[in-house]
């Protein structure tokens, strides 16, 4: 594993002086976007997993190559994990998409968590491991937290942990949740893994401070 990851490096030293005007006009409006037709095909797979094995369900959005959903099959084993990323080429290094447990499909996280909301679907856990952080100031909009589909997040609710290498982006993610009227807690990980992820490994390994970022959304 190499060991020289770069630590983010932003023009933007605290929570982004914009973020509760952003984030507070999200939640005023409906995020409304047209679903491409490679997601609904994505969705049709998971509808016809929960349909032939109905299980809860725990999201892994933004799961790269499925990693983390493979360690997460074993830590929820009554669970059906749905590890969703938009790269074919992250995706194709796991070696299965429909495993056991865990499904991964290709596909904008998004679009899949409209889906979920609309058919009443909730997961019960949602992780969010390493999203990409997107450092410059004027990109907040495309942070989860910065995003017009935040609002989906917290209709589809259940235990949400989000994790980073750069604590403004937890602590932004955090102060949105705030602001949505829910209130959770920042944590630094440990040093030494166990590691859920490959980019967790590599941000170990360079020596970068991890943060955890968990709440509780009741949908
Ligand atoms: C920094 S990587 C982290 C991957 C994995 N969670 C890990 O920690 O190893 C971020 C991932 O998000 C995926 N991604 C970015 N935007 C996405 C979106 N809107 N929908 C689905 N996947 C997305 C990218 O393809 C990439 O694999």
């Amino acid at each position: 594993m190499q060991a020289n990851s770069r630590v983010v490096s932003s023009n933007q030293h605290s929570v982004h002086p914009r973020l509760a005007e952003v984030v507070g006009r999200h939640l005023r409006t409906t995020h409304r976007a047209e679903i491409s037709a490679h997601n609904i095909q994505a969705y049709e797979r998971l509808s016809f997993e929960i349909k032939a094995r109905p299980r809860p369900l725990v999201l892994d959005s933004f799961c790269g190559t499925g990693h983390s959903t493979a360690a997460l099959a074993e830590r929820h084993p009554g669970h059906l994990i749905v590890g969703i990323d938009k790269s074919a080429r992250r995706l194709a290094k796991h070696p299965h998409s429909l495993r056991g447990n865990y499904l991964l499909l290709r596909a904008d996280c998004e679009d899949i968590w409209t889906l979920l909301a609309g058919d009443g679907l909730r997961p019960d856990y949602h992780y969010m491991l390493y999203p990409n952080p997107w450092p410059k100031a004027a990109h907040l909009q495309r942070r989860i937290h910065g995003h017009p589909s935040f609002p989906l997040l917290l209709t589809l609710g259940g235990t949400i942990e989000l994790r980073s290498n750069w604590k403004i982006y937890a602590e932004e993610f955090g102060c949105a949740m705030h602001l949505a009227g829910h209130r959770g807690r920042i944590v630094r990980l440990a040093n030494k893994g166990p590691d859920l992820t490959l980019f967790e490994q590599k941000y170990r390994c360079s020596g970068h401070a991890l943060w955890s970022y968990t709440v509780n959304v009741k949908p």
